[in-house]
């Protein structure tokens, strides 16, 4: 499986609805979301090609003051970004893997 991912040599922190994770550098935040969760993101309906926005996240990053919506496709994932929202076909995606904690309030469409 990890000829899907970019070459990488370490693993970035970022934080996804408070829960933290260890993903590869030099991929894409949608990418990094098959890292954790391999059994579901391939077969969730993303286009993977900015087309289909069921990958939008609101995200801010480490020297960003504000949060701002970003496609998890395109966007290259950096050390400490922290994703507060996450459109429904993540939210699904990835319920196993944030925990009971997932609320509908957090779902942005
Ligand atoms: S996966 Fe379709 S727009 Fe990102």
């Amino acid at each position: 499986m990890s000829e899907v991912f970019r070459p990488f040599e370490r693993l970035v922190e970022i934080n996804i609805l408070g829960r933290t994770f260890l993903v590869p550098e030099k991929n894409s935040v949608l990418r990094c979301f098959q890292f954790i969760s391999p059994d579901t993101i391939p077969y969730g309906r993303f286009c993977w090609n900015q087309d289909c926005q069921y990958c939008r996240v609101n995200c801010q990053l480490q020297d960003d003051d504000q949060a701002r919506p970003i496609l998890s496709c395109k966007f290259m994932v950096s050390e400490g970004m922290n994703i507060s929202e996450l459109a429904p076909e993540l939210v699904g995606c990835l319920r196993s893997k944030l925990g009971q904690e997932l609320k509908s309030e957090e779902v942005k469409p």
